[in-house]
């Protein structure tokens, strides 16, 4: 969602804001802003749009000031527009804020405020920032009192950066649920809300913590914790994160470089733990708690989106090979759940990004229950990744485009070893499994060779307005994944359904104008599915099949067949989910979207 940078040193801060913004972009935006200061003079630029818009503008007016900040704006309070966009000021524009996150108790600081005479310039929960720190400044000795002052004033989620023309020397920022990282140079200090922003100027990084305030000059970087009150002593990490993966490369777009990067995806998530000569699976972010595991008798899993279905198809993995009840929550539903959570009930966290709200809250949520906190992350030292009390990352990757591709590849990989840990070597599956997931990349490559074939097809279906997905056991939550995928970036209506539900409703919405997307590979369940597409056809609803590779009878059933190599059942559901990226990709290039920044949609969501 937005995103953040800072600078302060004696470099141009625009050109690294401006750097720095461009690689946010990714995460979703509709309006950019930077805020520059040089002693006492101040100048802000902001543009509705793209992070471009404001380069020209910037560079051609812009001076080299050493002190800057920007952001990228998604739109929550307040429309898309100029006086919307941060930074946001105060009324004689002396201190500049940006913010992500929400405050939740804004109208009553902005009433608080109005009845003292200040004057809103904007629609956004942001402005009462800059202007409650105005506000004490007027009766505390210096900012930092005036801004934790406001800090202690605001309820809710957010990360924050604040300049001042009075101090033209320094940076602040504040954290509370919401990511933000300095970066430490030589002379010069940076902020980002995600890394990425600035990792081409420094790997050393300083994460923030909840009520964490942070002063930082180009020399030094004090940290403050609020909520208790004493001086931190910041940890400097090294940033573990390969930078040419966040490039594009011969790639037209993101997602299309993502869904290619399937292969590498699985071979990276298994590197090093499904070892089929030693026939086991070594799970070193797990093995801390290995003895506690042993007692747990119910996982309950978390998460929002596409990790939510790597969730559902690690429900059927976990409960068939590890023999433990598993329940899949949307982490949204889960925090505003009573239900009963036992000692020996574990969460499991699944996020790409490890910075999704909703995700983070439900972790919150468990905190003080003694349970053990999970976590299957993509993103390193991400903020579930940290709170978590044990974990797997997935090592697929920085993954940009907004439709996550490869994560979820990564993510059912780590889930399926994560059901053969727990089965400790009991099941018969066990060693065929290891097998399986090392000969996963090649035939994962397989589909991606048949691209060309793919894409003749999506684009036969390109203007259809409505799509059903259908499958059984893990084909179903794979099937929502489709459907979430074409939703995301066709903008076209897409459903995802248990096949076996086909009776209980979605028959009544086929004819000939809306097409389904069988999930029809290899199972002892594929005959039922077979009646499933007979009941469709029977209503001229077009059908395209997944099929294993060899099933020649399908085509006299089906519309069109793409087929998949023959894997377990167990890996199918990657296998099935890489086709329907590509579909879903090819569908929306062709009818013009931006796939990469699809509207209204952030690759990040940190506000709930
Ligand atoms: C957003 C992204 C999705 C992602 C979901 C959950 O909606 O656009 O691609 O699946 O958030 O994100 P997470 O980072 O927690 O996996």
């Amino acid at each position: 969602m937005c995103g953040i940078v800072g600078y302060i040193g004696s470099k141009p801060g625009k050109d690294i804001i401006l750097r720095g913004l461009e690689a946010l972009e990714y995460r979703g935006y509709d309006s950019a802003g930077i805020a520059l200061l040089d002693g006492e003079k101040s100048q802000v630029f902001k543009r509705i749009g793209r992070v471009n818009g404001l380069v020209q503008e910037v560079e051609d007016k812009a001076g080299n000031a050493g002190l800057a900040i920007g952001h990228t704006r998604w739109a929550t309070h307040g429309g898309v527009t100029v006086a919307n966009a941060h930074p946001q000021m105060n009324s004689d524009h002396s201190i500049f804020v940006v913010h992500n996150g929400i405050i939740e108790n804004f109208s009553e600081l902005r009433q608080k405020l109005e009845g003292a005479g200040y004057q809103f310039e904007s629609e956004t929960d942001t402005e009462v920032v800059p202007q409650l720190i105005d506000y004490y400044l007027k009766q505390l000795p210096s900012f930092t009192a005036a801004f934790e002052a406001a800090l202690n004033d605001v309820r809710g989620a957010y990360s924050i950066v604040a300049i001042s023309t009075r101090e033209p020397e320094t940076l602040y920022a504040a954290r509370l649920s919401s990511p933000l990282v300095i970066g430490v140079g030589e002379h010069e200090n940076f902020l980002a809300s995600d890394p990425s922003a600035i990792m081409e100027h420094t790997k050393k990084v300083i994460y923030l913590e909840d009520y964490d305030v942070a002063v930082i000059t180009k020399d030094t970087v004090d940290v403050h914790n609020l909520k208790e009150d004493k001086h931190i002593s910041p940890k400097v990490e090294l940033l573990d994160y390969e930078n040419k993966q966040a490039l594009l490369g011969d790639y037209p777009n993101f997602m299309l470089k993502e869904i290619f990067e399937a292969p590498a995806a699985i071979r990276s998530a298994t590197l090093g733990r499904a070892v089929a000569e030693q026939n086991v699976v070594k799970l070193g972010g797990l093995e801390s708690v290995l003895g506690q595991l042993k007692y747990i008798d119910r996982i309950v899993i978390v998460a929002m989106g596409t990790s939510y279905y790597a969730g559902l198809v690690a429900e059927y993995l976990i409960e068939s090979l590890a023999d433990i009840p598993v329940e899949v929550q949307l982490a949204s539903e889960f925090n505003y759940r009573e239900e009963p959570f036992s000692r020996s009930t574990a969460l499991l966290a699944i996020s790409q990004s490890g910075e999704t709200a909703d995700t983070i809250a439900a972790l919150k949520k468990v905190e003080d229950y003694g349970v053990l906190r999970l976590g299957i992350v993509n993103a390193v030292g991400s903020t579930i990744a940290r709170m978590t009390d044990a974990g797997v990352y997935c090592h697929a990757g920085p993954e940009k485009a907004v439709a996550s591709t490869k994560a979820f590849v990564a993510q059912v990989t780590v889930l399926l070893q994560v059901a053969l840990c727990l089965n400790d070597g009991r099941s018969k599956r066990f060693k065929p499994l290891i097998e399986e997931l090392n000969k996963l990349p090649a035939k994962a490559q397989v589909i991606l060779d048949q691209a060309d074939a793919i894409k003749t097809i999506a684009e036969n279906y390109a203007d259809y307005r409505d799509f059903l997905f259908i499958g059984r056991h893990t084909g179903f939550p794979a099937a929502l994944e489709g459907a979430l995928k074409v939703k995301e970036i066709s903008y076209l209506h897409a459903e995802g359904y248990a096949a076996g539900e086909m009776k209980h409703g979605p028959l009544a919405m086929i004819d000939e104008h809306f097409p389904t997307f069988a999930i029809a590979t290899d199972s002892p369940l594929l005959e039922k599915t077979y009646s499933n597409i007979q009941e469709i056809k029977a209503r001229k609803g077009p059908v395209l099949a997944l099929a294993t590779e060899g099933n020649e009878a399908i085509k006299e059933l089906c519309s069109d067949v793409i087929y998949i190599p023959d894997t377990a059942p167990e890996t199918q559901p990657i296998l099935q989910v890489i086709v329907m990226q590509l579909f879903a990709y090819y569908i929306a290039i062709k009818r013009g979207n931006d796939v990469d920044r699809p509207r209204n949609l952030a690759k990040s969501v940190t506000v709930e």
